[in-house]
């Protein structure tokens, strides 16, 4: 495929799980399966583990990387907030660990006809599932000006979202966007030039806020972690690696509920205890090795 996606926080995270031979874990963003190769190794010989990912592209990748664990690895394309269901279909009641790695991988962020990329020219797309139906270009087409604005203050926290929202409206009348750079440009032309941020791409709010709608990225977080802890032993524990503000909020709001033990059916008691008070970030040396890294912040907890 040509594209080489570096796991981040490989160590601080296999050190806060605290792997084992012949346990079980879910790594339920498996990507092309490098933090997943990791767990194996430290679960050897007998370890399982069960990944899930939606993205075709993403699992083909996996298989290869995982392949010399045979039979030890099962991958499940699905969205991961059906965790519940296959762990039932497999007769799974208990696991030891769960491991969380959000956002994008190189894989989907540098091919161009995913629609990820601010580089390249590619497709209004943006799915990471390939099987639904709603694409960027859907949603900058169709929603209405003051939906727009919304999705883009709301999903990339960008102040000129009012702005923005004009402007592809104004732009759609005439012609359908279709295209990355065509809406890149938009985005360029909306914001002043004066306030341009000075380290990112001016549309890069823009492009996560869509990404965010189109892949539902907060709803599956909140109902992925409201669900998952049930299944971690006592003792187990569940790692998140966030990469954007509104991501690791809600992780620190459940994790902050867990602990007082505000979760439905826990009798008012802390479920979860949080070992990382504070988010772990990666080191200098890595930030310099995968830029794509420094915005990564891991939190992990322990089932009580
Ligand atoms: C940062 S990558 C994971 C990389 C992986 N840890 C590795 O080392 O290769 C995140 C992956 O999660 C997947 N993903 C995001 N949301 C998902 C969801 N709701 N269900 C299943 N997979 C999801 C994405 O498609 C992407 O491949």
């Amino acid at each position: 495929m040509g594209f080489q996606h570096i796991p981040v926080l490989v160590e601080e995270t296999m050190t806060l799980l605290r792997c084992e031979p012949g346990q079980t874990y879910v790594d339920a963003a498996l990507g092309g399966g490098g933090h997943a190769l990791e767990i194996l190794k430290r679960t050897a010989p007998d370890g399982i583990l069960i990944g899930i990912e939606w993205d075709e592209e993403a699992i083909s990748e996996a298989k290869k990387t995982l392949m010399p664990c045979g039979e030890r690895v099962k991958i499940f394309r699905e969205n991961f907030i059906h965790l519940p269901d296959l762990l039932k279909s497999m007769n799974v009641e208990q696991i030891d660990g769960i491991l969380l790695d959000l956002g994008l991988s190189s894989l989907q962020l540098e091919k161009e006809d995913r629609g990820f990329s601010l580089r390249g020219e590619g497709p209004l797309d943006m799915r990471m599932d390939q099987r639904t139906d709603l694409t960027a270009a859907d949603l900058v087409n169709q929603l209405s000006q003051r939906e727009l604005e919304y999705t883009l203050s709301e999903y990339g926290e960008e102040r000129w979202a009012r702005r923005i929202a004009k402007a592809i409206v104004r732009e759609r009348e005439r012609n359908p966007i279709t295209t990355t750079q065509a809406l890149r440009k938009i985005v360029h032309q909306a914001i002043p030039r004066r306030f341009y941020p000075r380290k990112i791409d001016p549309a890069t709010k823009t492009f996560q806020a869509l990404r965010i709608r189109v892949n539902d990225e907060l709803e599956n977080l909140r109902r992925m972690l409201e669900t998952g802890w049930r299944f971690l032993r006592g003792g187990g524990r569940i790692c998140v690696i966030s990469f954007h503000s509104l991501e690791d909020r809600i992780v620190k709001q459940i994790f902050r509920e867990w602990e007082r033990g505000n979760v439905e059916g826990s009798g008012s008691e802390g479920v979860m205890r949080v070992i990382t008070k504070k988010p772990v970030t990666p080191s200098e040396e890595e930030r310099r090795r995968n830029p794509r890294s420094r915005s990564a912040k891991l939190r992990c907890a322990e089932r009580v």
